[in-house]
């Protein structure tokens, strides 16, 4: 099939005819080449993984396990460039209000910018309003670290609570996990569901005087966190008096007003600006219980791994360039193959939460119908993403990933170090384990194969014959490779902002804006309408059949 355009205008700096050529090319260029033979490119091209790996530093990106060549590279930087991916790139670093939906500049790339460079919204330089903030937060994690700040009872604080959601709980979430090595501060929780559930388990077997609520909300008005928040304030007046809700307090938000309202003292109070998205926020005060669990110092190895990536990926040529490179295949995959997910596999039980982190990451960001003019998209968008670590995830769906009828690419994570060198019989097993499977998506097994191999088994020829089709793996499966050398903070910032980065790429290329997410907006419209008919307050006329018989049924049970 070739891929078309749809003759829609693209703004921003498309050239939409360069554009729609270099997408009918590939199409063309993807027939040519399949089937897509690994084994055999591997054998006739020496230098494939050099040619399709890149290094920055420590960090290896492998796509050679991909149906590319080096022509699909061409078109694919063809295509770059008739998307204006770069000079997009430029304009989000400087400043410029490319979220046109809502207005606003895109700018979290400032957040782990160094106190001297020159970031400007609106002609006016961040970079001080930034770091004044990061300085009030590490003096606070200090006082909070060090027992000099003490809970109302005279207690130091021994566990931290943060209460958010989506962009203000994933990525904290994911981070503290991620560093756990690394922790010698409080204990960190998170609290993110409206299910009372979450918050009870999380209370259960805490001590008031001795935990420290973080309210995280860009908004301060999403209603997950609002309600969780005042539950929390009620556990603790409940057990110490209202007047130790000041000790047991902070706040991250930029709407300084609410927050003031809701009565946290304004000397905890971590602002940010409206020019951080909420899936871009881990890098501001909303990354407090980060710094809080391994302190101001490793934090900002954090922040300095993600700027590394920023510098190189706003200065490195585009077939040089991690994100870009990651974005161009993303791409080849989504659009030109037209598979519909990827799976982004963790050998590393840390990074556990990174799935769910990128899972907001992607397909809050490109999760949209819609070019930046408003007219329909005509081709498909973001993936779905999935993924739980390795091995885990071995003994679960990759089933699936080897013989299910859908092709998913596989993004596979490792570092070459552990954290655990008594244990490095498990990290050898691990990366082993890594290895093969991106090896057996690849290799795959023929029916003569598996034939033969229950052959050898004893097993009769008749038998062997009516078993083996069960046992064949068609192979050719695509997966990318992401190596580093050990999980510490410089390397996870690096990791997360070569995932933002990708993700910016692919947007460019779809031709949407990433940074708004009007998605979510409808669902939250109508359940504040649904609460009142579930608590039986109002009737609920004209409800849809099936809403209504749900209702009742609920009603009946409750
Ligand atoms: O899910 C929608 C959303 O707006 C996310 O983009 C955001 O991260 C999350 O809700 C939480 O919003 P807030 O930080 O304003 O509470």
């Amino acid at each position: 099939m070739i891929y078309r355009g749809g003759g829609q205008e693209r703004t921003n700096s498309v050239d939409r005819i360069a554009f729609d050529r270099a997408l009918a090319e590939l199409g063309a260029h993807r027939d040519e080449v399949a089937p897509f033979d690994f084994a055999a490119v591997f054998r006739e091209d020496s230098a494939r993984f050099s040619a399709f790996s890149l290094r920055f530093d420590d960090l290896l990106l492998d796509w050679s396990k991909t149906a590319v060549d080096r022509r699909t590279m061409e078109l694919l930087a063809e295509l770059a460039a008739a998307a204006g991916v770069e000079a997009r790139r430029d304009r989000m670093f400087a400043g410029e209000h490319i979220n046109a939906t809502e207005d606003r500049a895109v700018l979290h790339v400032a957040l782990r910018a160094p106190r001297q460079a020159a970031m400007a919204v609106d002609g006016r330089n961040v970079m001080a309003d930034v770091h004044s903030v990061l300085d009030r937060m590490a003096a606070f994690a200090d006082s909070i670290r060090s027992g000099e700040a003490k809970g109302a009872t005279g207690k130091p604080i021994a566990d931290v609570v943060n209460i958010g959601i989506g962009g203000s709980d994933l990525g904290p979430a994911m981070a503290t996990a991620a560093l756990a090595p690394f922790h010698d501060g409080p204990r960190t929780h998170f609290v993110s569901n409206i299910d009372g559930a979450h918050i009870a388990d999380t209370l259960k077997g805490l001590d008031p005087a001795e935990t420290l609520f973080v309210v995280a909300s860009k908004t301060f008005t999403t209603v997950e966190t609002m309600t969780n928040a005042a539950t929390a304030r009620k556990w603790l007046a409940d057990a110490l008096g209202s007047e130790a809700v000041a000790s047991h307090f902070a706040a991250v938000s930029t709407a300084l007003d609410r927050v003031a309202a809701f009565g946290i003292d304004e000397t905890r109070v971590f602002g940010f600006w409206d020019w951080v998205g909420g899936r871009y926020s881990l890098w501001s005060a909303i990354g407090l219980p980060i710094m809080l669990a391994i302190g101001p110092a490793r934090f900002r190895d954090f922040l300095a791994g993600a700027h590394a990536m920023d510098e190189h990926f706003r200065s490195a040529p585009l077939r040089e360039n991690l994100p870009l490179v990651f974005g161009l295949v993303g791409f080849w995959h989504r659009v030109v193959c037209n598979y519909p997910a990827r799976a982004v596999i963790p050998y590393d039980q840390r990074l556990a939460r990174l799935p769910a982190y990128l899972q907001q990451l992607d397909m809050e960001s490109n999760g949209k119908g819609v070019l930046l003019n408003g007219a329909p998209v005509a081709t498909p968008t973001g993936p779905l993403v999935w993924g739980e670590p390795g091995t885990n995830g071995q003994h679960a769906f990759f089933q699936l990933l080897h013989q299910g009828t859908d092709i998913i690419p596989v993004e596979f994570i490792a570092a070459a170090r552990g954290h655990e060198p008594e244990l490095q019989e498990h990290q050898d097993l691990l990366l082993a384990n890594c290895l093969a499977q991106s090896q057996a998506l690849m290799k795959g097994r023929t029916l003569a194969e598996a034939t033969a191999q229950l052959v050898a088994k004893g097993v009769a020829e008749g038998e062997a014959a009516a078993l083996a089709p069960h046992r064949v793996f068609s192979g050719n499966r695509p997966s990318l490779t992401i190596l580093y050398r050990q999980l510490d903070p410089f390397a996870l910032g690096r990791l997360i902002a070569l995932y933002e980065h990708r993700v910016f790429v692919e947007a460019q290329l779809f031709g949407i804006n990433a940074f708004d997410q009007w998605g979510v907006e409808l669902g939250k419209e109508l359940a504040t309408a649904l609460l009142p008919v579930v608590t039986g307050a109002s009737e609920g006329d004209g409800l849809d059949g099936s809403t209504a018989g749900l209702v009742a049924y609920l009603q009946a049970e409750r």
